[in-house]
């Protein structure tokens, strides 16, 4: 499922409601709206292939905003509005109904409390999510003041040969499924497969194999702790960076618990296989149940929180850090540690950049005060000589980062480019770089983030670790990248052999 499919749930039964609408005299517009659209609207979402792409226009999904705005002011309850979703995501066999069941009551409540307390424009709202051809496509922009004072920029050269070299391990995106089930059917007709309460393999079935299956499935435990073993053992690091995203896919059926299960299950294995080094982690957007949901301090009044999350990974990571870190965890899921002397690890919440989050369409300016928090480490560690590494979940840059946020964070960058020395994100599941430049000309580089690839596999990646060689641990150390190694295992062949084989 894609992680928007409970708003177009809601967007289709909404303008499927304009049918309604049409009874009363209330909704002149929808009615004209509903004839010429109804047809569209109903094609558009008619299940052909559950995972084919809908298309949407901005009127559709303005004219079905509308019509669900009206609804709630005539006096729509969060049940009525949750029903409707729920029956007409069955009748029009979008998805197997605990699927629809799952999504629409996980995320429903805060989709509608988001939808019915922002102050942004239904144009707004389809333009920005869903990325439609709107009169609006940008939330409204923002800064954060950044001191002036930036030295010449300066980046060092280590001396070579290196008097000593760090190893980082980078893990990303290890989505574990606790509850894979070998055997079962790889292609089902839930949004994610391979457990056999979605379906059982058979002719024309392909069956989930041992060690996981490039399908729409995440990777069974024993996956997981052969990863971690392996690239303990390959690796031999000094320090392990992951970026987020422990739980798997199935996100109609989680929450908080079966999160925080996934989560504590994977620190367990880490801290096993990794006994007596630093570990770093960060916060993806599937942490979060529902997916992507990270609520912004401006609800928390309003009885929404996090602390469900921030507070029990900050109990998890306290096995790294110092109380002086896990009080930021818990206010707002970021920190800063030096876990060597000389560098600076900050660990940001990417979350809060994530364009879909449908929080920040409550707040989006710098909602918990991160980014503010950020140039002030930052301004520290360049006061004390520091080196800096960054790690995040979701890249800047993309299409998943909002469009502020992530300039803001280009500008900060630019500042700090000579004591930021690594950035580090995950999320796409892909191997990958990118090079920022300068914000004058726009023609020299000033830092380059690496995207690692993932431990789970999806339709087409085969489970994967990253390994980074530093310049570190010696008087003079620059703590910059001296070269990356990815490894990555042959599933099919694994499959057949019995055993993973992690290669270059
Ligand atoms: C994995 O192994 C299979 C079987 O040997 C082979 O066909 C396939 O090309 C390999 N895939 C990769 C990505 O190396």
């Amino acid at each position: 499922m894609t992680p928007s499919t409970i708003c177009r749930i809601l967007l289709i039964t909404t303008g499927l409601w304009l049918n309604l609408a049409v009874a009363t005299p209330v909704v002149p517009l929808g009615r004209e709206l509903l004839a010429v659209h109804r047809e569209t609207i109903l094609r558009v979402f008619l299940p052909r292939d559950l995972r084919a792409a809908v298309s949407l226009s901005c009127l559709e999904c303005r004219s079905a905003l509308g019509a669900l705005s009206l609804w709630i002011s005539a006096g729509a309850t969060l049940e009525d509005v949750e029903n409707f979703a729920i029956n007409e995501c069955i009748t029009l066999n979008l998805f197997p109904g605990d699927v629809c069941f799952g999504m629409v009551k996980l995320a429903g409540p805060e989709v509608l409390y988001v939808f019915s307390n922002s102050d942004y424009s239904h144009d707004t709202m389809c333009g920005w999510m869903f990325g439609l051809d709107c009169v609006h496509t940008e939330l409204d922009p923002w800064t954060v003041e950044i001191p002036g004072g930036k030295p010449e920029p300066n980046h060092p050269e280590p001396v070579q040969p290196t008097p000593s070299v760090k190893k980082i391990l980078h893990l990303s995106d290890l989505h574990v499924d606790l509850l894979y089930d070998e055997g079962s059917a790889a292609v089902c007709d839930h949004p994610y497969c391979c457990r056999n309460a979605f379906g059982t393999a058979g002719p024309g079935v392909p069956a989930a194999g041992h060690w996981g299956t490039l399908a729409y499935c995440d990777i069974p435990l024993h996956t997981l702790e052969d990863l971690l073993s392996q690239a303990a053992e390959i690796t031999t690091p000094d320090l392990v960076y992951i970026t987020g995203d422990l739980p798997p896919h199935d996100v109609w059926a989680q929450n908080h618990a079966t999160n925080l299960i996934a989560i504590e299950t994977t620190m367990e294995l880490v801290r096993k296989h990794f006994p007596d080094v630093p570990v770093l982690n960060t916060l993806g957007n599937h942490a979060s149940a529902p997916v992507n949901s990270f609520v912004v301090p401006a609800a928390y009044g309003d009885g929404w929180s996090m602390s469900w999350l921030y507070d029990s990974v900050a109990d998890l990571w306290a096995e790294w850090l110092p109380e002086s870190a896990l009080v930021d965890v818990r206010r707002g899921g970021f920190y800063q540690y030096s876990p060597v002397s000389g560098l600076r690890v900050i660990s940001l919440n990417m979350n809060f950049c994530n364009t879909i989050n449908w929080w920040l369409l409550i707040r989006n300016e710098d909602p918990v005060e991160q980014l503010k928090w950020f140039v002030e480490t930052l301004g520290n560690a360049e006061a004390a000589g520091e080196a800096v590494h960054i790690i995040g979940h979701i890249p800047t840059g993309g299409g998943d980062c909002e469009h502020t946020w992530s300039h803001v964070f280009n500008q900060i960058v630019y500042r700090y480019e000579s004591t930021i020395r690594g950035i580090f994100f995950g999320h796409t599941h892909g191997d990958s770089w990118s090079v920022y430049y300068d914000m004058d000309t726009y023609t020299r580089p000033v830092a380059v983030s690496f995207i690692s690839p993932s431990g789970t596999t999806g339709t087409s990646h085969h489970p994967a670790f990253k390994v980074f060689e530093v310049d570190g641990g010696h008087e003079d150390a620059t703590w910059v990248i001296l070269d990356a190694t990815a490894y990555s295992t042959n599933l099919t062949e694994a499959n057949m052999e019995e055993a993973l084989q992690y290669i270059l």
